[in-house]
């Protein structure tokens, strides 16, 4: 089934400018590339994309580093994009990621970790209206 999902790069990436590396893993997975933005998060914004992690001991800490600095959203459709585009960002925790994952390449730390993606239709099609408007296609 052809899915959408949001893909977010985030500050450390950016600032690294390793967008353009990330976008061309992206299409060789065989991703469209179907909206784009870069922005700045706000605390409100990120409390807004986060709120499921509202009062977890990381979240002042996570919401800190996305207002640090620019971010590149992107809106990707394929087959099964969303657990394939979890598949390929890698984990969370470096101890359990895989070789060649978008944040074994690229993240510096647990929370400066590159790349963010929705883990469910329902939280992607939620991310996509936060960030491109009610209006965007989901
Ligand atoms: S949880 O508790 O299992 O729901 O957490 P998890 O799904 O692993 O991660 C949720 C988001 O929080 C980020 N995260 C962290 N940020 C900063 N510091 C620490 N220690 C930390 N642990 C988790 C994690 O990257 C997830 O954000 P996104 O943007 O979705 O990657």
């Amino acid at each position: 089934m052809t899915q959408r999902s949001l893909l977010l790069i985030k500050p450390n990436a950016v600032e690294h400018r390793h967008v353009g590396h990330i976008v061309s893993i992206l299409e060789g997975a065989g991703y469209q590339l179907r909206q784009m933005r870069e922005f700045q998060f706000t605390p409100e914004t990120a409390g807004i994309f986060y709120a499921i992690h509202k009062g977890k001991e990381f979240f002042p800490r996570l919401v800190q580093f996305m207002c640090s600095g620019p971010t590149v959203a992107i809106v990707l459709e394929k087959e099964n994009a969303i657990s394939d585009l979890r598949e390929l960002i890698g984990e969370v925790d470096p101890a359990q990621r895989h070789g060649g994952t978008l944040r074994d390449l690229y993240a510096e730390g647990v929370t400066e970790n590159a790349v963010h993606a929705s883990d469910s239709k329902e939280n992607a099609q939620q991310e996509i209206a936060l960030l491109f408007g009610p209006q965007a296609r989901i």
